[in-house]
Protein backbone atom coordinates (compact mmCIF):
# COMPACT_ATOMS: atom_id res chain seq x y z
CA UNK A 1 0.00 0.00 0.00
CA UNK A 2 1.41 3.50 -0.92
CA UNK A 3 0.83 5.58 2.36
CA UNK A 4 0.35 9.23 2.01
CA UNK A 5 3.00 10.88 4.18
CA UNK A 6 1.32 13.62 6.23
CA UNK A 7 3.67 15.93 8.34
CA UNK A 8 1.89 16.92 11.35
CA UNK A 9 3.35 20.12 13.19
CA UNK A 10 3.27 20.39 16.83
CA UNK A 11 2.05 16.98 17.50
CA UNK A 12 2.43 17.15 21.54
CA UNK A 13 0.03 20.06 21.46
CA UNK A 14 -3.10 20.31 22.10
CA UNK A 15 -4.31 19.91 18.66
CA UNK A 16 -1.54 17.94 17.53
CA UNK A 17 -2.16 15.14 20.16
CA UNK A 18 -5.84 14.82 19.42
CA UNK A 19 -4.95 14.67 15.17
CA UNK A 20 -2.46 11.91 16.17
CA UNK A 21 -5.45 10.18 18.21
CA UNK A 22 -7.14 10.93 14.69
CA UNK A 23 -4.59 9.39 12.66
CA UNK A 24 -3.65 6.60 14.33
CA UNK A 25 -6.88 4.28 13.59
CA UNK A 26 -6.16 5.12 10.05
CA UNK A 27 -3.09 3.15 8.32
CA UNK A 28 -3.35 4.59 4.97
CA UNK A 29 -1.26 7.89 5.96
CA UNK A 30 2.29 8.01 7.83
CA UNK A 31 2.52 10.71 10.22
CA UNK A 32 5.80 12.35 10.29
CA UNK A 33 6.70 13.78 13.11
CA UNK A 34 9.38 16.40 14.77
CA UNK A 35 9.31 17.50 18.53
CA UNK A 36 11.03 21.22 18.69
CA UNK A 37 14.87 20.01 19.75
CA UNK A 38 14.37 17.62 16.56
CA UNK A 39 13.14 20.74 14.03
CA UNK A 40 12.89 24.20 15.79
CA UNK A 41 10.38 25.67 13.08
CA UNK A 42 11.60 29.21 14.21
CA UNK A 43 14.52 28.02 12.22
CA UNK A 44 14.28 28.72 8.49
CA UNK A 45 17.59 26.07 7.17
CA UNK A 46 16.36 23.77 9.95
CA UNK A 47 12.48 23.00 8.36
CA UNK A 48 13.93 23.48 4.61
CA UNK A 49 16.27 20.54 5.29
CA UNK A 50 13.48 18.46 7.05
CA UNK A 51 11.28 19.03 4.38
CA UNK A 52 13.89 17.97 1.45
CA UNK A 53 14.25 15.02 3.54
CA UNK A 54 11.14 14.05 4.17
CA UNK A 55 9.05 15.12 1.05
CA UNK A 56 5.81 15.36 2.85
CA UNK A 57 3.11 14.88 0.70
CA UNK A 58 0.21 16.22 3.22
CA UNK A 59 0.80 18.91 6.06
CA UNK A 60 -1.43 20.20 8.78
CA UNK A 61 0.46 23.07 10.33
CA UNK A 62 -0.76 22.80 14.31
CA UNK A 63 2.45 24.37 15.72
CA UNK A 64 2.06 27.13 17.24
CA UNK A 65 2.66 30.66 20.09
CA UNK A 66 -0.70 29.82 21.80
CA UNK A 67 -2.03 31.54 25.25
CA UNK A 68 -4.64 32.98 26.70
CA UNK A 69 -5.32 36.96 26.78
CA UNK A 70 -3.25 38.04 29.55
CA UNK A 71 0.01 36.15 28.28
CA UNK A 72 -0.60 37.61 24.59
CA UNK A 73 -0.86 41.01 25.73
CA UNK A 74 2.07 40.81 27.76
CA UNK A 75 4.10 38.92 25.18
CA UNK A 76 3.09 40.47 22.01
CA UNK A 77 6.84 40.40 20.35
CA UNK A 78 6.90 36.67 20.76
CA UNK A 79 2.95 36.17 19.80
CA UNK A 80 3.81 38.00 16.52
CA UNK A 81 7.13 37.01 15.69
CA UNK A 82 7.19 33.51 16.53
CA UNK A 83 4.00 33.05 14.65
CA UNK A 84 5.19 34.45 11.90
CA UNK A 85 8.82 32.45 11.60
CA UNK A 86 6.73 29.51 11.75
CA UNK A 87 4.41 29.41 9.41
CA UNK A 88 6.72 31.34 7.01
CA UNK A 89 8.97 28.74 7.08
CA UNK A 90 6.67 25.76 6.91
CA UNK A 91 4.90 27.58 4.24
CA UNK A 92 7.17 28.02 2.41
CA UNK A 93 8.97 25.09 2.07
CA UNK A 94 5.54 23.08 1.59
CA UNK A 95 5.87 25.30 -1.52
CA UNK A 96 9.34 24.93 -2.50
CA UNK A 97 9.07 21.15 -1.63
CA UNK A 98 5.89 21.03 -3.60
CA UNK A 99 3.86 19.48 -0.77
CA UNK A 100 0.32 18.35 -2.28
CA UNK A 101 -1.74 19.89 0.36
CA UNK A 102 -1.32 22.17 3.70
CA UNK A 103 -3.54 22.63 6.19
CA UNK A 104 -3.13 25.89 8.01
CA UNK A 105 -5.63 26.80 11.20
CA UNK A 106 -6.70 30.24 12.21
CA UNK A 107 -8.76 31.05 15.29
CA UNK A 108 -12.22 32.51 16.22
CA UNK A 109 -10.09 34.72 18.39
CA UNK A 110 -8.82 37.04 14.83
CA UNK A 111 -12.62 37.99 14.08
CA UNK A 112 -13.29 41.71 14.58
CA UNK A 113 -14.30 42.28 18.29
CA UNK A 114 -17.75 43.98 17.72
CA UNK A 115 -19.01 41.45 14.79
CA UNK A 116 -22.15 40.21 14.12
CA UNK A 117 -23.13 36.50 15.44
CA UNK A 118 -22.85 33.87 14.27
CA UNK A 119 -19.31 34.88 12.75
CA UNK A 120 -19.38 34.58 8.97
CA UNK A 121 -16.21 33.65 7.44
CA UNK A 122 -16.64 37.14 5.30
CA UNK A 123 -16.36 39.14 8.40
CA UNK A 124 -12.39 39.48 8.75
CA UNK A 125 -11.13 42.25 8.27
CA UNK A 126 -14.40 44.21 8.63
CA UNK A 127 -13.74 46.14 12.23
CA UNK A 128 -10.73 46.34 14.49
CA UNK A 129 -9.47 43.62 16.21
CA UNK A 130 -9.72 42.87 20.27
CA UNK A 131 -6.58 44.94 21.43
CA UNK A 132 -5.72 42.76 23.93
CA UNK A 133 -4.81 39.71 21.05
CA UNK A 134 -4.50 42.03 18.23
CA UNK A 135 0.17 40.47 18.11
CA UNK A 136 -1.45 37.19 17.35
CA UNK A 137 -4.44 38.13 15.06
CA UNK A 138 -1.99 39.90 12.74
CA UNK A 139 0.45 36.63 12.42
CA UNK A 140 -2.92 34.25 11.73
CA UNK A 141 -4.20 36.72 9.10
CA UNK A 142 -0.70 37.00 7.81
CA UNK A 143 -0.64 33.51 7.70
CA UNK A 144 -4.22 33.04 5.71
CA UNK A 145 -3.30 35.63 2.96
CA UNK A 146 0.21 33.40 2.16
CA UNK A 147 -1.99 30.37 1.71
CA UNK A 148 -4.67 32.56 -0.31
CA UNK A 149 -1.26 34.22 -1.69
CA UNK A 150 -0.01 30.74 -3.24
CA UNK A 151 -3.15 29.16 -4.15
CA UNK A 152 -3.81 32.27 -6.43
CA UNK A 153 0.10 32.81 -7.68
CA UNK A 154 1.30 29.28 -7.34
CA UNK A 155 -1.53 27.19 -7.57
CA UNK A 156 -0.44 25.35 -4.25
CA UNK A 157 -3.20 23.69 -2.66
CA UNK A 158 -2.93 25.11 0.57
CA UNK A 159 -6.27 25.25 3.04
CA UNK A 160 -7.21 26.78 6.06
CA UNK A 161 -9.67 26.25 9.28
CA UNK A 162 -10.73 28.53 12.02
CA UNK A 163 -11.84 26.82 14.74
CA UNK A 164 -13.98 27.48 18.15
CA UNK A 165 -12.08 27.82 21.53
CA UNK A 166 -10.48 24.76 21.74
CA UNK A 167 -10.03 22.11 24.86
CA UNK A 168 -8.96 18.57 25.66
CA UNK A 169 -6.44 16.54 26.47
CA UNK A 170 -2.65 17.89 26.47
CA UNK A 171 -4.42 21.65 27.13
CA UNK A 172 -2.43 23.75 28.85
CA UNK A 173 -3.25 24.39 32.61
CA UNK A 174 -0.65 26.78 33.58
CA UNK A 175 -3.47 29.97 34.94
CA UNK A 176 -0.76 32.73 33.58
CA UNK A 177 -0.88 30.89 29.49
CA UNK A 178 -4.06 28.86 29.63
CA UNK A 179 -7.23 29.40 27.83
CA UNK A 180 -10.75 29.54 29.72
CA UNK A 181 -11.49 25.99 29.88
CA UNK A 182 -8.44 24.92 31.44
CA UNK A 183 -8.45 27.55 34.11
CA UNK A 184 -11.61 26.83 35.44
CA UNK A 185 -11.07 23.05 35.61
CA UNK A 186 -8.18 23.97 37.54
CA UNK A 187 -9.01 26.36 39.94
CA UNK A 188 -12.48 23.68 40.97
CA UNK A 189 -9.85 21.00 41.55
CA UNK A 190 -7.93 23.12 43.54
CA UNK A 191 -11.03 23.94 45.32
CA UNK A 192 -12.03 20.71 45.70
CA UNK A 193 -8.46 19.37 47.10
CA UNK A 194 -8.22 22.32 49.67
CA UNK A 195 -11.56 22.03 50.49
CA UNK A 196 -12.67 25.67 49.93
CA UNK A 197 -16.25 26.14 50.70
CA UNK A 198 -16.54 28.52 47.63
CA UNK A 199 -14.62 29.37 44.18
CA UNK A 200 -14.75 32.73 42.97
CA UNK A 201 -15.33 33.57 39.30
CA UNK A 202 -14.37 36.77 37.32
CA UNK A 203 -17.86 38.27 35.97
CA UNK A 204 -21.91 38.06 36.13
CA UNK A 205 -20.99 34.57 34.06
CA UNK A 206 -23.97 35.75 31.62
CA UNK A 207 -21.15 36.21 28.25
CA UNK A 208 -21.82 33.00 26.27
CA UNK A 209 -18.81 31.26 24.43
CA UNK A 210 -18.74 28.22 21.59
CA UNK A 211 -16.18 25.36 22.95
CA UNK A 212 -15.25 22.83 20.44
CA UNK A 213 -13.87 19.82 21.84
CA UNK A 214 -10.53 19.44 19.95
CA UNK A 215 -10.95 15.56 18.69
CA UNK A 216 -14.09 16.84 16.86
CA UNK A 217 -11.28 19.55 15.63
CA UNK A 218 -9.35 16.80 14.42
CA UNK A 219 -12.08 14.81 12.79
CA UNK A 220 -12.83 18.13 10.91
CA UNK A 221 -9.16 19.09 10.03
CA UNK A 222 -8.91 15.43 8.35
CA UNK A 223 -12.60 15.95 6.92
CA UNK A 224 -11.25 19.65 4.68
CA UNK A 225 -7.96 17.58 4.26
CA UNK A 226 -9.95 14.79 2.65
CA UNK A 227 -12.66 16.78 0.99
CA UNK A 228 -12.27 20.65 0.64
CA UNK A 229 -10.15 22.78 -1.42
CA UNK A 230 -10.47 26.36 -1.63
CA UNK A 231 -9.50 29.34 -1.07
CA UNK A 232 -11.84 30.25 1.42
CA UNK A 233 -10.89 29.49 5.24
CA UNK A 234 -13.92 27.74 6.63
CA UNK A 235 -15.03 28.26 10.42
CA UNK A 236 -15.19 24.85 12.31
CA UNK A 237 -17.57 25.34 15.70
CA UNK A 238 -20.70 23.32 17.19
CA UNK A 239 -23.04 25.76 15.95
CA UNK A 240 -23.87 26.22 19.63
CA UNK A 241 -22.83 28.64 22.57
CA UNK A 242 -22.98 28.13 26.20
CA UNK A 243 -22.88 30.31 29.16
CA UNK A 244 -19.91 30.86 31.31
CA UNK A 245 -22.26 30.10 34.34
CA UNK A 246 -23.71 27.18 32.65
CA UNK A 247 -20.37 25.86 31.64
CA UNK A 248 -19.25 26.48 35.70
CA UNK A 249 -21.82 24.55 36.79
CA UNK A 250 -20.79 21.46 34.70
CA UNK A 251 -17.51 21.65 35.38
CA UNK A 252 -18.28 21.38 39.55
CA UNK A 253 -19.88 18.67 38.06
CA UNK A 254 -17.21 17.24 36.61
CA UNK A 255 -14.83 17.85 38.93
CA UNK A 256 -16.80 17.14 42.34
CA UNK A 257 -16.96 20.57 43.69
CA UNK A 258 -20.01 21.23 45.60
CA UNK A 259 -19.00 24.30 46.96
CA UNK A 260 -20.91 27.90 45.87
CA UNK A 261 -19.99 29.53 42.84
CA UNK A 262 -19.26 33.63 43.72
CA UNK A 263 -19.56 35.81 41.00
CA UNK A 264 -16.74 39.03 41.08
CA UNK A 265 -19.27 41.42 39.23
CA UNK A 266 -16.39 44.31 39.54
CA UNK A 267 -14.38 42.29 37.01
CA UNK A 268 -15.25 43.03 33.44
CA UNK A 269 -17.90 40.62 31.22
CA UNK A 270 -16.29 40.99 27.88
CA UNK A 271 -18.00 40.55 24.57
CA UNK A 272 -21.23 39.50 25.35
CA UNK A 273 -21.53 36.29 22.55
CA UNK A 274 -18.97 34.86 20.80
CA UNK A 275 -20.75 32.28 17.82
CA UNK A 276 -19.61 31.15 14.70
CA UNK A 277 -21.67 30.30 11.76
CA UNK A 278 -20.79 26.73 10.90
CA UNK A 279 -23.09 26.52 7.79
CA UNK A 280 -20.71 26.33 5.58
CA UNK A 281 -18.93 23.08 6.55
CA UNK A 282 -22.41 21.79 7.74
CA UNK A 283 -23.18 22.07 3.74
CA UNK A 284 -20.16 19.82 3.00
CA UNK A 285 -21.89 17.32 5.66
CA UNK A 286 -19.57 17.78 8.52
CA UNK A 287 -20.92 18.32 12.04
CA UNK A 288 -19.48 18.58 15.66
CA UNK A 289 -20.55 15.23 18.18
CA UNK A 290 -18.83 15.54 21.51
CA UNK A 291 -21.31 16.93 23.70
CA UNK A 292 -19.27 19.69 26.37
CA UNK A 293 -20.17 17.53 29.56
CA UNK A 294 -18.80 14.42 27.88
CA UNK A 295 -15.57 16.46 26.61
CA UNK A 296 -14.77 18.26 30.20
CA UNK A 297 -15.05 14.76 31.76
CA UNK A 298 -12.75 13.37 29.43
CA UNK A 299 -10.43 16.03 29.73
CA UNK A 300 -10.59 16.34 33.62
CA UNK A 301 -9.99 12.37 33.63
CA UNK A 302 -6.59 12.88 31.28
CA UNK A 303 -6.07 16.06 33.85
CA UNK A 304 -5.74 14.22 37.16
CA UNK A 305 -4.13 10.99 34.86
CA UNK A 306 -1.56 13.45 33.91
CA UNK A 307 -1.17 15.84 36.91
CA UNK A 308 2.75 15.49 37.33
CA UNK A 309 3.28 16.02 33.43
CA UNK A 310 0.33 18.47 32.23
CA UNK A 311 1.75 21.99 31.70
CA UNK A 312 0.48 24.32 34.51
N1 LIG B 1 -6.21 26.23 21.69
C1 LIG B 1 -7.23 26.82 21.10
O1 LIG B 1 -8.27 27.12 21.73
C2 LIG B 1 -7.16 27.17 19.64
C3 LIG B 1 -8.29 27.77 19.05
C4 LIG B 1 -8.25 28.07 17.71
C5 LIG B 1 -7.11 27.80 16.97
N2 LIG B 1 -6.04 27.22 17.55
C6 LIG B 1 -4.84 26.98 16.71
O2 LIG B 1 -4.47 25.61 16.75
C7 LIG B 1 -3.05 25.51 16.58
C8 LIG B 1 -2.50 24.61 17.69
O3 LIG B 1 -2.81 25.20 18.94
P1 LIG B 1 -2.74 24.36 20.30
O4 LIG B 1 -3.79 24.89 21.18
O5 LIG B 1 -2.65 22.91 19.99
O6 LIG B 1 -1.34 24.87 20.88
P2 LIG B 1 -0.36 24.11 21.88
O7 LIG B 1 -1.07 23.10 22.69
O8 LIG B 1 0.41 25.18 22.59
O9 LIG B 1 0.62 23.34 20.89
C9 LIG B 1 1.48 24.02 20.04
C10 LIG B 1 2.55 23.08 19.58
O10 LIG B 1 3.44 23.83 18.73
C11 LIG B 1 4.77 23.43 19.04
N3 LIG B 1 5.70 24.51 18.73
C12 LIG B 1 5.64 25.80 19.13
N4 LIG B 1 6.71 26.47 18.67
C13 LIG B 1 7.46 25.57 17.97
C14 LIG B 1 8.70 25.66 17.27
N5 LIG B 1 9.38 26.80 17.20
N6 LIG B 1 9.16 24.54 16.66
C15 LIG B 1 8.49 23.37 16.75
N7 LIG B 1 7.32 23.23 17.40
C16 LIG B 1 6.82 24.32 18.00
C17 LIG B 1 4.75 23.17 20.53
O11 LIG B 1 5.85 22.37 20.84
P3 LIG B 1 6.45 22.28 22.32
O12 LIG B 1 5.59 21.23 22.96
O13 LIG B 1 7.86 21.89 22.14
O14 LIG B 1 6.29 23.65 22.93
C18 LIG B 1 3.40 22.49 20.69
O15 LIG B 1 3.52 21.11 20.49
C19 LIG B 1 -2.50 26.92 16.60
O16 LIG B 1 -2.28 27.36 15.30
C20 LIG B 1 -3.63 27.73 17.22
O17 LIG B 1 -3.63 29.05 16.76
C21 LIG B 1 -6.03 26.87 18.87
Amino acid sequence: MNRKRLFIAGHRGLVGSALMRHYAARPEWEIITRTRAEVDLADPHAVDSFFGAEKPDYVILAAARVGGIKDSYKHPVEFLLENLKIQNHVIEAAHRHATRKLLFLGSTCIYPKQVEIPIKESSLLTGPMEPTNEAYSVAKIAGIRLCQAYRRQYGRDFIVAMPANLYGPHDNFDPEHSHVLPALLRKFHEAKRSGSPFVTLWGTGRPCREFLYVDDLADACAFLLDHYSGDDFVNVGVGQDISIREVAEIIGKVTGFSGELRWDISQPDGNPRRLLDVSKLAAMGWQARTPIEQGLGTTYRWFLDNVESARK
